[in-house]
């Protein structure tokens, strides 16, 4: 974060690099004789770049043609607000009175479907010239996504703010683009959950996916089985009505909710209050651990169905949407062969092991989805061959699932690779294609795979620091699931993600503003200059390496220099960059030279200072060895530096020496990670030596 100032001009070179780079298919990335900057995440389908802009002055309106309800209504004002906002220019949120005199106009066919489906129409157009704007969209649907577009493409110069004349033509990739929340290991307040919506809308992703229960939690309301959450949750759910409250909110935006009830297994904590369901005696208890534990559902006995039947109507009322997510992840089986009756149960029905009991509960549990009217979505286990074909897989194991299921007949959305609980990087989840080029699917099959989500587990995120783990890096994943597959500049995704994430503060996400918080709390010290000098060339650990390290469960505090930390900050690719654009003409006195020295003696300069917060807080102290490293590697930098811009040669030993220090940095400690350690080790590397013996 250190970087993105200062470090303007360089990134601005690469960036125009990447213009030349961009594919004749690709829309334009950035720079031309208009001046337009495309910041736009996700990319558009199809862009046309045109001269001249449409300024923004107080007298800039919005009107509708052909159509409007409440909804469109909604978000016209969503969008004026946030152009006041951006602006500071005073426009008014009412309606212009006629289109005539309005400087933008939205032209709707009609509301689209009562009850948003995979097939609904998210398409839309945008014209912009220098003296208006026209919005067209078949639904209420598209003309809020071409209103997220429209809120993107406000650009400012010295001279005012405007919005550049551009021709968009934009329709998604794939029909489901879900983001998946884990609500069950930690719980996940309503006004989180909205701001999180508001940021998939920014994005244009579509699917709430709302994983509701857990061995850790049981978190919706249930009037019918109130025991649920009155042992099940700690006193965390979500009542009826929030939940009816966050459906309409995410309707308004465009997005479905998904709701997830695991089953099975991962269902410790319904046996909390109703035990009966349950295929071991007991007692349970709400897990405090992760994991995959034994605690699952009896399949065998005509209650369990009752109980469901009655449960699914219940939520069936509650959630609309065609889907209801029934889980079925990580059933081990261990209960259903410790049972004796369960073991006589599947002889008699003629089944040969636990995944074909698993198989008979799901049947059964399909037909009650049927009679509530859902479609039935589960995790890839549900995948056997005797489930009718209108059921939906979610691919979390890998690739594989995704492809088998595409030729069996079933529809599928992927999620192995779109991880965020992993702590790996934007450009990691960016690589992760549901249908890559090369594929052995047919046309029909390739049809079958829906999209993807994003999932957020959350064994090791908390309320505070769920934004940070989320964004900015799902809108990645949301760019790959909505633009054509042939967008995929590595650099360019980084520098529009960076203004994506600001605007995503803009709109109350704090994955930006929580770090500095985190750290003043961390240190009790408003004075945290030199310590985020640090954690700004830091990240967390791996999610396995951490649960590993740490051994965490649902009651450990999540209050370490770790949760601060952003995982893949913005400090990384840049300082990637700025080593790549260095070592081109290591000696040549470049602003990258200046910008490199200036940041190594940073890291240098700073331990005391580190040290000194450190001293007064044992839970910041248990990063001390990362600050001593830190001088370390700035002292490599300037050293490496010196020789490659005097050409002088290192001694004989200097650069194993060296990378020596690196690889001990590189280890994790205090469940953080150096987010420079390749680039100084390319920089080491560019260094020559003395022959040995010389
Ligand atoms: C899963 O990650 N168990 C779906």
């Amino acid at each position: 974060m250190i970087y993105q100032r200062t470090f303007a001009a360089v990134l601005a070179s690469i960036a125009v690099l990447s213009l030349f780079r961009a594919s004749a298919q690709a829309p334009p990335l950035q720079g031309s004789a208009t001046g337009f900057i495309n910041t736009l995440m996700p990319q558009p389908s199809q862009l046309s770049v045109q001269e001249g802009h449409l300024a923004i002055t107080p007298s800039f309106s919005i009107a509708t043609e052909h159509f409007r309800d409440a909804r469109l209504d909604a978000a016209l004002t969503r969008t004026v607000d946030r152009i006041r906002t951006r602006t500071g220019i005073f426009i008014s949120s009412s309606p212009a009175v006629d289109a005539a005199s309005a400087a933008m106009v939205v032209s709707v066919d009609g509301a689209g479907e009562t009850i948003q489906s995979v097939d609904e129409d998210e398409s839309y157009s945008l014209e912009i010239n220098s003296s208006s704007a026209h919005l067209r969209a078949a639904t209420v649907v598209g003309a809020i996504r071409g209103l997220a577009t429209m809120e993107q493409l406000v650009q400012s110069d010295a001279t005012g703010y405007f919005i550049p004349a551009v021709m968009i033509h934009d329709t998604p990739r794939f029909r489901w683009r879900g983001l998946m929340i884990d609500c069950g290991r930690h719980f996940i307040p309503v006004d989180v959950l909205k701001r999180t919506l508001d940021g998939m809308a920014s994005v244009k992703l579509n699917v709430f996916h709302w994983h509701l229960s857990e061995d850790q939690g049981f978190r919706m309301e249930s009037k019918a089985f109130p025991k649920l959450t009155e042992f099940g949750s700690d006193g965390l759910f979500y009542t009826q009505g929030q939940a009816r409250e966050i459906v309409a909110y995410a309707r308004d935006r465009g997005i479905r909710v998904v709701p997830e009830f695991d089953m099975p297994g991962h269902t410790s904590a319904w046996f909390v209050g109703y035990p009966d369901l349950a295929s071991a005696p007991g007692p349970f208890h709400i897990e405090r651990k992760f994991g995959v534990f034994d605690p699952v559902m009896d399949p065998t006995r005509e209650s369990t169905y009752k109980f469901l039947d009655t449960f699914i109507g219940e939520m069936a009322a509650i959630f609309p949407d065609h889907f209801m997510h029934i889980g079925g992840d990580e059933n081990n089986g261990v209960e259903w062969k410790a049972n004796p009756r369960i073991q006589s149960f599947m002889r008699e029905h003629n089944l040969k092991d636990t995944a074909a009991l698993q198989n008979y509960f799901n049947q059964r549990l399909l037909k009650l989805l049927e009679k509530h009217g859902k479609h039935m979505a589960g995790w890839d286990e549900i995948l056997t061959p005797d489930l009718p074909k209108d059921v939906m897989v979610q691919s979390w194991r890998g690739f594989e699932s995704l492809a088998a299921g595409a030729k069996n007949g079933y529809t599928g959305i992927l999620s192995a690779g779109y991880y965020l609980n992993l702590m790996s990087t934007a450009e990691a989840h960016y690589a992760v294609d549901p249908l890559p080029e090369k594929t052995d699917l047919t046309a029909e099959q390739q049809a079958r795979i829906l999209g993807g989500e994003a999932c957020m587990w959350e064994e090791q995120t908390s309320p505070l620091d769920i934004d940070s783990r989320i964004w900015p890096r799902a809108a990645t994943i949301a760019e790959r699931l909505w633009s054509p597959r042939n967008v995929n500049d590595v650099d360019d995704m980084y520098r529009r993600l960076e203004v994506e994430s600001l605007r995503l503060e803009g709109l109350g996400l704090t994955h930006i503003s929580q770090e500095d918080v985190s750290l003043r709390q961390l240190s009790g010290s408003r004075q945290i200059a030199p310590l985020r000098i640090l954690a700004s060339v830091l990240e967390p650990v791996r999610f396995h390496e951490r649960a590993h390290l740490q051994h965490a469960n649902q009651l450990t505090p999540l209050d370490l220099l770790v949760d601060a930390l952003p995982p893949d900050p913005p400090s990384r690719h840049n300082f990637e960059l700025l080593m790549r654009v260095y070592l081109q003409n290591p000696g040549g006195r470049t602003q990258a030279e200046t910008k490199l020295t200036a940041d190594f003696s940073a890291w240098i300069t700073a331990e005391p200072g580190i040290l000194h917060l450190m001293a007064e807080s044992p839970r910041l102290a248990q990063a001390e060895p990362r600050v001593e490293q830190l001088s370390e590697l700035g002292t490599i930098g300037l050293d490496a530096v010196s020789y490659l811009s005097s050409g002088l040669p290192a001694a004989a030993g200097w650069k194993a020496a060296r990378l020596a220090v690196l690889d001990e940095a590189e280890k994790p400690q205090a469940l953080v990670r150096f987010t420079v350690i390749k680039p100084l080790r390319d920089l080491v590397n560019a260094v020559s030596e003395t022959p040995a013996g010389k």
